[in-house]
């Protein structure tokens, strides 16, 4: 049985995982909107990616006997200036994630919640690299993109990116 503010930060965990999914799918719209295909489809993997993370904590909840509650998902409600700015609102939305994984982290270990440390390790990793990935996209854009030419093989890029499930057994 998991500690009553265990299940608490992972029921959260569970919304901020599907707001982040919602968040991405209008990132993606965004730059659909804007004939940018290529970040409109890499946007709309990673609202698949997000979809998968919270299902990820759902089945956790279920193999622990506990109810998810699930909340209303809020809006996503950024005005994007630019192409540049919605790469960044990515950058800091995962940090935040990040943070709110590590402190669902720091509680198990505070409470010897070693199952929940064990399930929560493949998440930090992930963290790691959606922060690397979001960061670098940034780096590319400030190097490439301000240049239509280079804009458009970025956008080449992104339009290759394909959905993978996560790779976590439970
Ligand atoms: Fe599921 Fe991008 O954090």
């Amino acid at each position: 049985m998991l500690h009553k503010k265990i299940v608490e930060l992972l029921n959260a965990q569970i919304n901020r995982e599907f707001y982040s999914s919602y968040l991405y799918l209008d990132t993606s719209n965004y730059f659909y909107d804007n004939s940018l295909n290529g970040y409109g489809n890499w946007f709309d993997i990673q609202t698949k990616e997000e979809n998968a993370h919270a299902m990820l904590f759902v089945k956790y909840m279920q193999n622990n006997g506990e109810r998810v509650v699930l909340e209303a998902i809020a809006k996503p409600d950024i005005i994007y200036s630019g192409f540049k700015h919605a790469l960044e609102e990515a950058y800091t939305h995962e940090l935040f994630i990040s943070q709110s994984i590590n402190e669902i982290y720091a509680l198990a270990h505070e409470l010897k919640d070693f199952r929940t440390m064990q399930f929560l390790d493949w998440f930090v990793k992930e963290q790691g690299e959606e922060e690397k990935n979001v960061d670098e996209m940034c780096k590319r854009f400030d190097l490439f993109g301000n240049d239509p030419r280079g804009l458009y093989m970025l956008d080449g890029e992104m339009g290759t990116r394909v959905f993978t499930a996560p790779s976590l057994v439970l």
